[in-house]
């Protein structure tokens, strides 16, 4: 693999898509976090995976469909204390987890996700 290579390009649109709809999947599945979220899931999942193809450099639908990401402006809605911040990184890791990569990738993903939900909290 081309280490110069960007997350984008080492995964794909597949993947990165296959990663939100999984993280979507366990949100279901942790209560208090799931609480925070709007009742239909569908169009969260699309906003997350255009940022991620954005964040990722690929393509971006989303500064098209919902302009600058201000992601912690954004987020000050909702209390986030770290344990929610630990509730949403197990979700995003068993996501992660689930789709096939190369180490190399799966540690920048980690890397990336874990400095991100840490900036996210705001309790
Ligand atoms: C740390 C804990 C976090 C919590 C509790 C949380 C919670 C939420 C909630 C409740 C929403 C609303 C769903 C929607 O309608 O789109 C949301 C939106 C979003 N979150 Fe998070 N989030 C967290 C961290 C993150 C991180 C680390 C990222 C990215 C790396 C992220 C990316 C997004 C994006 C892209 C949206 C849609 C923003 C928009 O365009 O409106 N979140 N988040």
């Amino acid at each position: 693999m081309d280490s110069q290579e960007s997350l984008y390009q080492q995964l794909g649109n597949d993947k990165i898509k296959q990663i939100s709809t999984r993280f979507y999947l366990e949100v279901e599945k942790t209560p208090t976090l799931r609480a925070l979220y709007p009742e239909e899931l569908e169009p969260a999942q699309t906003r997350l995976y255009w940022f991620l193809l954005h964040v990722f450099g690929g393509p971006s639908p989303y500064l098209e469909q919902r302009g600058h990401p201000m992601l912690r402006r954004r987020h000050f809605q909702w209390p986030i204390d770290g344990d929610m911040r630990t509730k949403w990184l197990n979700c995003m890791l068993t996501a992660i987890d689930s789709v096939p990569m190369q180490p190399e990738t799966k540690e920048s993903l980690l890397a990336y996700f874990v400095k991100a939900a840490n900036h996210m909290v705001n309790c």
